[in-house]
């Protein structure tokens, strides 16, 4: 197969690729995007290492110390893309209303335009010749475990190497997809350009990129475009633009029209077993925001006072979600590795997760160390003191001292970004799950949805029933993280944790999530119980209060305890919450008063919250469900008795 894009541009597919229409789309997209040439990702390893020498070879990468970080690099982003970009991110559903009022929308026609086929004012579209000069890479990717009835294919074409390793880890990546996208199958497009076309004889830098960002998707054809990031969520494109926003929409049309069909979800959530000392094991999904705790929480380990007790890995950023003959929800990780949060992960709070970066790793924006290793925020309490001298992520010279001069609000500079990252495969994890690769999944036998709250919102809360649930998932609010451009620490309303990753209109995804409760009710089904946890209420010092990470167990535990009705918990205004004496405390010293700064219900706080809900219902007044209205109703009635 030797098909032709354009004069010059030799698409050199190899034999084994035979989709047509993957061949016409790849040929179209060369003429457009005009790379200097073609390389078709084979996922091999040895391909991997090829790749990541170019990317040394280019300055992108670094080869840590092979001592203490075997076959791992950092690379050093641009200190303009550092993390998602949601105010360049769009939906670009056929009518407005379609993407709804927390998306950003551009018509389609008029993005295409702008993308592809160029403004009548004779200004050039953008991708018109990005790739000038550059390799484009042809990654086949699986969404799920290769061949899957659930898993779907993607294609990323980008001109990053850096992107095309980074795939490798997060995804089923390589040849073996084509076999399974054979000669009919369908694909979802997905075209990355980091928008640096290249000047014959013009030196790159080691991170291009442009300042003009967009993240597109067409929900209609299912096709993804991004321009002018390398960063993450902006570059990797199975993740947050394929497994959430274009399968959010996938999930929610199989439930259109067909009848009874449920459909299904793809949710921002990790996926963990349980296992207690008897052996029997429940499985909980778990959505709290970028940089709230979901990596942590699938491989916490259990701490002193729960012999016996096992947490295990499926997932830790995204799940599918679909209903299975024996009525119950199972749950799949589409990933195959972890792209987590670097700063705050030691040995203490997250010891799996260590374990799991002793080798085989790309860090991204973390400091390096003289002796060729990395180094971030919150591994001082590893080795009980701060390095002498590193080199930041912004390749400066950093000492404590040199920090103390540069900090702001009394602290040190950072020397790793707040949302530096590594990106890891998931066999890396010694907590992984035996079924993590499962095709099947994993039942599900509760939800929790988790905001990061210095105020107001209790430890822990269990909804009376599902659309109670439901009602506590769509008004979670939550202070944004450094996982986002903008600014940090403001509290927003952060619906089921997808503020930034619904693909469609966020009330009818409302009425999605209730819809598959009744009709998983109507058929009989035992629903899965709905928490909402708050792991980072602060004291009046200004310090979270309760322990988070390990100790989060003793309030898995509690919810474990009432699926199987042996915790009798006490009924308030929001739903159901512990009594002190119903966690086990063993192992640790926390106070009845430290519960209660944790766990007691301000009137005042919650009527100014509640007006916040009134504010989210009133902007998401289209196709609001009546349930959720009705919920605030009582709510409130309670409240105010
Ligand atoms: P994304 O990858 O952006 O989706 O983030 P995530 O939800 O996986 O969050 P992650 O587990 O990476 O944690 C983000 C930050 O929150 C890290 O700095 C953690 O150290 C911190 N964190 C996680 N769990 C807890 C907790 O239980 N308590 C406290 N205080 N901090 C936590
Ligand atoms: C998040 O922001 O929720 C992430 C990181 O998981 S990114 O892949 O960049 O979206
Ligand atoms: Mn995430």
């Amino acid at each position: 197969m030797n098909a032709i894009a354009e004069p010059g541009i030799h698409l050199d597919a190899p034999a084994y690729v035979r989709n047509q229409a993957l061949l016409a789309w790849v040929a179209e997209m060369a003429g457009l995007t005009k790379p200097a040439r073609v390389v078709w990702c084979d996922g091999s390893d040895a391909e991997y290492q090829r790749l990541c020498q170019q990317l040394v070879d280019a300055g992108t990468f670094r080869k840590l110390n092979p001592v203490k970080r075997p076959n791992s690099f950092l690379a050093c982003s641009d200190p303009g893309d550092v993390a998602r970009v949601e105010d360049r991110t769009f939906i670009c559903s056929a009518k407005k209303e379609d993407a709804g009022p927390t998306n950003n929308w551009m018509d389609p026609a008029a993005m295409r335009d702008l993308l592809q086929h160029g403004h009548g004012d004779g200004a050039p579209a953008l991708f018109d010749g990005c790739m000038r000069g550059r390799t484009m890479y042809v990654v086949p990717f699986s969404m799920g475990p290769l061949g899957s009835h659930i898993s779907h294919i993607g294609i990323e074409l980008s001109d990053s190497a850096y992107v095309a390793v980074n795939m490798k880890i997060m995804t089923r990546m390589g040849k073996e997809v084509y076999d399974v996208l054979g000669e009919n199958g369908v694909f979802v497009p997905c075209v990355h350009t980091v928008g640096a076309p290249l000047q014959p004889g013009e030196r790159d830098v080691s991170w291009p990129c442009n300042k003009t960002k967009y993240i597109v998707h067409y929900p209609q054809t299912r096709e993804i475009w991004s321009y002018g990031s390398g960063y993450g969520g902006n570059a990797l494109l199975g993740k947050k633009c394929f497994a959430l926003r274009i399968a959010s929409n996938m999930g929610r049309s199989a439930a259109q029209g067909a009848g009874d069909n449920p459909g299904w979800l793809a949710e921002h959530m990790l996926i963990l077993g349980v296992t207690n000392p008897q052996g029997k094991k429940y499985h909980v999904a778990a959505a709290f925001p970028s940089a709230c705790g979901k990596t942590n929480f699938s491989m916490l380990v259990p701490p002193a006072g729960f012999d016996g007790w096992k947490v295990t890995t499926v997932g830790d950023d995204i799940a599918w979600i679909k209903p299975h003959s024996d009525g119950r929800l199972y749950a799949i990780n589409p990933e195959a590795g972890y792209f987590g949060v670097a700063p705050g992960t030691n040995l203490v709070t997250n010891p799996n997760c260590m374990a799991s970066l002793h080798s085989d790793v790309i860090f991204t924006n973390v400091a390096l160390t003289d002796d060729g290793d990395v180094w971030w925020e919150g591994l001082e309490k590893d080795t009980g003191s701060m390095p002498a001298h590193l080199i930041d992520w912004q390749g400066k010279d950093w000492t404590p001292a040199l920090a103390a001069q540069t900090g702001t609000d009394g602290k040190l500079r950072p020397a790793a970004h707040p949302n530096a990252r590594f990106t890891v495969a998931a066999t890396n994890n010694p907590a992984l799950d035996s079924a993590w690769d499962d095709p099947n999944g994993v039942p599900i036998d509760a939800f929790i949805f988790g905001g990061r709250r210095s105020t107001t919102v209790p430890l822990i809360t269990e909804a009376r029933n599902w659309v109670e649930g439901v009602y506590m998932a769509a008004t979670m609010g939550s202070e944004t993280t450094a996982a986002a451009a903008g600014q940090q620490g403001v509290v927003r309303r952060d619906p089921f944790a997808m503020l930034p990753f619904i693909g469609y209109n966020m009330s009818d995804y409302f009425q999605h999530w209730l819809g598959m409760g009744e009709k998983l009710t109507a058929s009989g089904a035992k629903l899965p119980k709905i928490y909402t946890t708050n792991w980072f209420r602060k004291g009046a010092d200004g310090k979270f209060v309760w322990p988070g990470y390990g100790e989060n167990m003793r309030v898995l535990k509690w919810m474990i305890d009432r699926i199987e009705g042996t915790a009798k918990g006490q009924e308030h205004v929001f739903g159901i919450s512990p009594a002190y004496e119903e966690l086990n405390w063993s192992g640790l010293n926390f106070t009845p008063e430290q519960f209660k700064t944790v766990t007691s219900i301000d009137k005042a706080a919650w009527q100014a919250e509640l007006k916040l809900h009134a504010d989210l219902f009133q902007q998401l007044a289209y196709h609001l469900p009546k349930e959720l209205q009705d919920t605030k109703a009582q709510i409130e009635t309670r409240l105010a008795a």
